[in-house]
């Protein structure tokens, strides 16, 4: 079990200006911010970032969304990261999201569902040093 995981809140959720909200309850929640940058992702990062749905049907949409305006990108210290910082954004679809869940709160569908997290410890390692340098993340905090 890792202690980090990554999260990137997405561009409707910095449209609607609920990034601070969000960023709230993540450190609310016991979380350390270790990296985190405002970026605007190109069509080519994003479409590396999310290879793995390449070919799927919502695959296009979600290139496009992802790029349509900055995302904040962030790297996560909390002890069992992955698993608890999936329990507290809940299910990619937010009618699915237990109350109380940053998606639940601040998602509006299963596209543009505000946030991103981390499924495992090897996609967080993966995910982090996608968007950051090993100098970029404080670990000893
Ligand atoms: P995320 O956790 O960032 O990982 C992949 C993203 O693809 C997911 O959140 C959603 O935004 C999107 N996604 C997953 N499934 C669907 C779907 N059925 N329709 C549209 N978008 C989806």
């Amino acid at each position: 079990m890792s202690n980090t995981t990554f999260t990137m809140i997405k561009p409707d959720a910095i449209e609607a200006n609920n990034h601070g909200f969000i960023l709230e309850k993540i450190l609310a929640s016991g979380f350390k911010i270790i990296a985190m940058k405002m970026v605007l992702l190109s069509k080519y990062q994003a479409k590396k970032f999310y290879k793995i749905h390449d070919g799927k049907p919502f695959y296009k949409d979600l290139i496009d969304f992802i790029t349509r305006g900055p995302v904040i990108v962030a790297v996560l210290n909390k002890k069992n990261a992955v698993e608890d910082f999936r329990s507290l954004i809940g299910a990619t679809d937010p009618n699915k999201a237990e109350n109380g869940t940053i998606r639940k709160l601040f998602a509006k569908s299963v596209g543009e569902n505000a946030i991103h997290g981390s499924d495992s410890d090897d996609n967080a390692k993966i995910e982090s040093s996608f968007h950051f340098s090993t100098n970029e993340i404080f670990n000893e905090t």
